[in-house]
């Protein structure tokens, strides 16, 4: 560690994190404080099923004192859902190496959620695309730049949205606390959110985002009816895309209000609401972040994430930058927005990559010796188990 990265964990380590130690209940779930790890692809699966190696890592992530652990996005059973074999999935093949993770992870005292999803219009192929494959999507479209893939038939939408349903309900029969529905980033959902690149004229597109929310809302509904009222739904939504750090779903606060009364009807129960900085300010005028505007539009429970105990942003490391531990102040702006209610949990990413037991370090004041995170521990499960 350098000396700024010392002083600066060091400052950090003298922070009273306890209302962040509360337990919350969601519903029949009960975590037993408010600190969640995001999903996050680790290249740790064997064709689609997570390798023994990816189960301790996040067995140790929950023996860390991470309440909840979501799993890295999951490719839902449609030839669609993801060109590259090495991306996870859930099916009747992986189902068990799953079962097993969340057994570990539920033995070391967390919470686990499947994260389900469909990488719609984006290349995620590489040099491993399978013969015949074709990347469906709201418009063929990854970007209004890029084509990419044709659109998707109603018909292949359907048969989509019962993968996601049979994902969701595979995660119940194996344990799993909840699933998370994938719709932030860029990828399937969040292309139909996405104006620049859902130019359908049939009923999953338009001007109006009521419009635009249409076929996420009805996986949410579809899920929900499969799995009952008990099995928690979280839907992760995000304006920022991979491709596009300035895109929008939503260009007011009263189009964000729509959607989320759209998605908490329709079976969400939990609102994952992704940004890069958890302090970034959404709209002039106020400093909530997009979780706070999220929050003042719902009773449910939402989760804010972003660059907690780092000093740059997820992408910006994706793209090659270091990121250095950050000093209170960030800690503090952390507790702040969170007495004032602007969200109820609080996903750590990056930083529970660097160190399982992060959540354990800063509870009990032992901050100084956390080990950072750095780019390099992307590549790799390794040492990090
Ligand atoms: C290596 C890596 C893989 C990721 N994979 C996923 C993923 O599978 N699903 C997802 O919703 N987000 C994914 N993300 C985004 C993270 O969930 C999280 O939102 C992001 O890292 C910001 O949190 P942080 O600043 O605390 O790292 C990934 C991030 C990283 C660093």
């Amino acid at each position: 560690m350098t000396q700024v990265q010392a002083d600066r964990a060091d400052e950090a380590a003298g922070q009273d994190i306890t209302p962040l130690l509360q337990p919350l209940q969601i519903g029949q779930l009960r975590l037993r404080n408010r600190f969640v790890m995001p999903g996050m692809q680790r290249f740790g699966c064997v064709d689609g099923a997570p390798s023994d190696r990816l189960r301790e890592y996040y067995r140790r992530r929950a023996l860390g004192g991470t309440a909840l652990v979501i799993a890295e996005a999951c490719a839902v059973d449609h030839p669609s859902s993801a060109a590259n074999p090495i991306f996870a999935r859930l099916d009747a093949r992986t189902r068990d190496a799953w079962r097993s993770c969340i057994d570990a992870v539920h033995e070391a005292g967390g919470r686990m959620f499947l994260q389900l999803w469909h990488a719609g219009a984006v290349d995620t192929g590489g040099t491993s695309v399978p013969p015949g494959f074709v990347a469906l999507s709201p418009s063929g479209l990854a970007h209004p730049d890029t084509p990419f893939g044709r659109p998707a038939t109603t018909g292949e939408l359907a048969a989509i949205k019962e993968a996601f349903v049979r994902g969701a309900a595979c995660a119940r029969e194996i344990g799993a606390d909840g699933v998370e529905i994938h719709a932030c980033h860029g990828y399937l959902l969040d292309q139909f959110l996405w104006p620049a690149i859902n130019l359908r004229t049939d009923r999953y597109g338009g001007p109006a985002i009521s419009d635009r929310a249409t076929f996420p809302a009805e996986v949410l509904q579809a899920v929900r009816q499969a799995t009952g009222p008990d099995f928690v739904l979280s839907i992760r939504i995000s304006q920022w895309k991979e491709a596009d750090y300035e895109a929008k779903i939503v260009t007011s606060a009263d189009e964000l209000r729509q959607l989320v009364s759209i998605l908490r009807s329709s079976g969400a129960d939990l609102f994952h609401v992704s940004t890069r900085r958890f302090w970034t300010p959404e709209w002039p005028g106020s400093d909530f972040g997009l979780a706070g505007w999220v929050k003042s539009f719902t009773d449910a429970p939402v989760i804010a994430v972003g660059s907690v105990g780092l000093d740059v942003d997820v992408m910006a490391t994706l793209t090659g930058e270091e990121a250095r531990p950050t000093g209170a102040s960030r800690i503090e702006d952390l507790l702040r927005r969170f007495g004032r209610g602007d969200f109820d949990l609080v996903s750590v990413g990056r930083s529970l990559i660097g160190d399982p037991d992060w959540v354990a370090k800063m509870s009990d004041g032992r901050g100084a010796e956390i080990r950072p995170f750095r780019r390099a521990d992307i590549e790799f499960l390794s040492a990090l188990c």
